[in-house]
């Protein structure tokens, strides 16, 4: 019995390691959530996690505390399983909403620890790096309860709306999440705007949406365009008003026309990590006001409501421009085309135009046409003619018509409005991917897109990468316009004032062809293709909402290296505890993830 004993303290003790006073409390190791709660149980914890008093934490939030599954857990052997479940899960798999409305469901990417199919042939199910409790909170003193049970315990805290985030913001190994998109007080519409509090800083008197809950945009747009009115969200419905999105910069089939989503924030109400709750607005809190208003979600407190600009909706005139070489065989006309497309952005902008591109050497979409390789991009100016548009275009469209083996097509529209617009070329769901992918952003100055052709030709050679690599860009033209002009009270990137362009290159793979290709796949994109952007603008920086988790550089591409010091100040007045630690945000160098063998995720520790 003694030689037993002794057994198990050694079995619990490198366990029990990640338990250490520098680490947040966690439960460990992660069990396959197919076993039976009865080997859960007998899982070893560390102490301060079988101590945490759970059922007095659901008490405390009316019951509303829920023990998080992987949404496909109904597809694997064990308590879950459930045949007809997880073919009803399968359906919906690559749908973004469905993915923001399960407590620990992720789109990009998607959930690895839980696929749906098992294509590798060695698929398991287990929570992996996602919370493992949420609070489903309806009421803002819900959220109040969950904060101060982590920091008491001193449990890993998540924060979450849809789960959209990129960089993993919204999971946290070991953590309670708080999930904030239920808790839904109304939208409401002020013809004219008036600050909660007097604030005679405060100079808007156009009208505004106050959002006071977890709402997405596609709820906001139906309240926006009933009125004829433009509000700068985003191009996916689907993401959250308040969340990581607005607070992140945000940008927008608008933002060319009235600036950054980040921008239009005219006042929010805040959760701090000491459980009070704030106005942040010019005249209170006014460095947390500046810090939510780019500075990236997750990180100063908890929003719970916000109140943003809208404007007059106009009519919008668009086209679409398709390009596709007649053979795959020569592409070299196709860079060259790119290149010239490039060249062109700035002017378009500065003409008024904005939107949405993209373009590959062999895209497994077939974006174009029926073609592997080409480029497309829907762009539209608002309140222009159309022959003043077409007079805009008409230099690009020449020297594009002049490649022989390049096959144009150009076609234009009219909208009477902002909404027509969005609805019919803009705000399209996005669906999730079906392979992993590495991703990287990198914005462009003016400078960048036309002073010296030839490089600007070779960096778009590195970034198409080889046919056979299938990598994807895309091309945001979001910038230009009002986002040139710092409104003051930002705590977004400084290089935003300067960005024409955001460029986003990604490559996907399978999950089969083994941990080696991943890792030679996100190594071409950090410090082959986002370097090659890197280095040809120094000056600038990448977009930290669509950003390279494997970006060494991050605090200085993602916020600018003074504005991160800034808002590092920030984050130390508002949360000096870390309370909010989410990844590549503000003040986040101060915590390590103790990874677990051979995977991409562990407790979180203070360096
Ligand atoms: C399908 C899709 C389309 C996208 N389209 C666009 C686009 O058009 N333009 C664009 O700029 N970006 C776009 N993005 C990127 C998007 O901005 C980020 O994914 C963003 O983080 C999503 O915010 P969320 O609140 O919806 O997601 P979540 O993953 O829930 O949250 C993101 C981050 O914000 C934090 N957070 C969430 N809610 C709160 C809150 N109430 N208070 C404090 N912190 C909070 C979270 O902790 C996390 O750190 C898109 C992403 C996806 C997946
Ligand atoms: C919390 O309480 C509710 C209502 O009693 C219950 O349904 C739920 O399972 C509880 N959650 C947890 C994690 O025990
Ligand atoms: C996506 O999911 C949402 C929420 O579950 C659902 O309402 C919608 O119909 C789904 N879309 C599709 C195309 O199935
Ligand atoms: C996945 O497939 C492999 C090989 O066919 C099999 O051994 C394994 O049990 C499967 N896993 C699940 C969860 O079905
Ligand atoms: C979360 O709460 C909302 C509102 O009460 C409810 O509609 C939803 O089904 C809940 N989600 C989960 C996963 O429990
Ligand atoms: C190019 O256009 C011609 C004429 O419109 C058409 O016949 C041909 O199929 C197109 N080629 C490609 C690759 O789209
Ligand atoms: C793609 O090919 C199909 C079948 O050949 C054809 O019907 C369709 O029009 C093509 N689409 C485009 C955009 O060229």
């Amino acid at each position: 019995m003694k030689f037993l004993l002794a057994l198990i303290a050694i079995w619990v003790r490198p366990l029990a390691v990640s338990a250490q006073s520098s680490c947040r409390c966690v439960r460990v190791p992660t069990v396959p959530v197919c076993k039976s709660p009865a080997d859960q149980e007998q899982t070893p914890a560390s102490t301060c996690w079988s101590e945490l008093d759970w059922a007095a934490l659901n008490a405390t939030v009316s019951g509303k505390l829920i023990r998080n599954t992987p949404p496909a857990a109904s597809c694997y052997p064990g308590p879950e399983y459930n045949k007809d479940d997880c073919a009803r899960v399968g359906l919906q798999w690559s749908n973004t909403t469905f993915q923001s409305e399960q407590p620990v469901g992720y789109c990009y990417p998607i959930d690895n620890n839980c696929p749906i199919t098992n294509v590798t042939g060695r698929a398991k199910c287990v929570l992996g790096p996602s919370p493992v409790y949420s609070i489903n909170a309806t009421e803002p003193e819900e959220l109040v309860a969950g904060i101060a049970f982590a920091r008491e315990n001193d449990v890993r805290l998540v924060i979450r709306n849809t789960g959209h985030d990129l960089l993993g913001k919204s999971a946290g190994y070991g953590s309670l999440q708080i999930w904030v998109r239920y808790l839904r007080k109304g939208i409401e519409y002020q013809g004219s705007f008036k600050p909660s509090r007097s604030c005679p800083l405060s100079d808007w008197t156009g009208s505004a949406f106050t959002v006071a809950g977890g709402y997405v945009w596609d709820e906001l747009y139906q309240e926006a365009f009933a009125r004829n009115l433009i509000v700068v969200g985003g191009g996916d419905p689907t993401v959250s008003v308040i969340g990581g999105y607005i607070q992140g910069g945000g940008h927008s089939p608008a933002t060319h026309d009235f600036g950054l989503a980040s921008d239009q924030v005219l006042e929010a109400t805040v959760i701090l990590a000491d459980g009070s709750i704030v106005v942040a607005s010019p005249c209170t809190n006014p460095d947390l006001f500046t810090a939510l208003r780019g500075g990236g979600g997750g990180t100063y407190g908890v929003v719970i409501s916000i109140t943003i600009k809208a404007f007059p909706s106009k009519p919008v005139v668009a086209h679409s421009l398709v390009i596709v070489p007649e053979s795959t065989a020569d592409l070299e006309p196709m860079l060259d085309a790119i290149a010239d497309m490039y060249a062109s952005y700035p002017a378009l902008s500065d003409a008024g135009f904005s939107g949405y591109g993209s373009w590959s050497l062999n895209d497994p979409m077939t974006t174009y046409g029926n073609s592997t390789a080409g480029y497309q991009h829907a762009f539209a100016a608002l309140d222009k003619s159309l022959p003043d548009a077409k007079a805009d275009l008409q230099p690009l469209f020449d020297r594009l018509m002049a490649y022989d083996s390049l096959n144009i097509s150009l076609r234009w529209f009219q909208f009477p409005t902002y909404a027509a617009y969005y609805r019919a070329m803009s705000g399209v769901h996005q669906e999730t991917g079906v392979a992993e992918s590495a991703l990287a952003s990198r914005m462009f100055d003016k400078g960048a897109l036309t002073s010296n052709h030839g490089q600007l030709r070779g960096m778009i050679e590195t970034v198409a990468g080889s046919p056979i690599e299938a990598t994807t860009n895309q091309v945001l033209l979001v910038g230009g316009g009002k986002v040139l002009n710092d409104p003051g009270y930002s705590g977004a990137n400084p290089a935003w004032r300067k960005t024409y362009l955001v460029h986003i290159v990604a490559r996907g793979w399978l999950e089969e062809l083994g941990p080696e290709f991943a890792a030679a796949v996100k190594t071409d994109i950090t410090y082959n293709k986002y370097n090659a952007m890197r280095t040809w603008t120094p000056s600038m920086g990448g977009y930290l909402n669509e950003a390279d988790r494997n970006n060494p550089w991050w605090r200085e591409d993602l916020y600018g290296a003074d504005n991160y010091e800034r808002l590092l100040r920030i984050k130390n007045k508002y949360d000096p505890d870390g309370i909010f630690y989410c990844p590549q945000c503000v003040g986040s160098s101060n915590w390590y993830q103790q990874m677990l063998p051979e995977e991409e995720y562990g407790p979180l520790c203070a360096r």
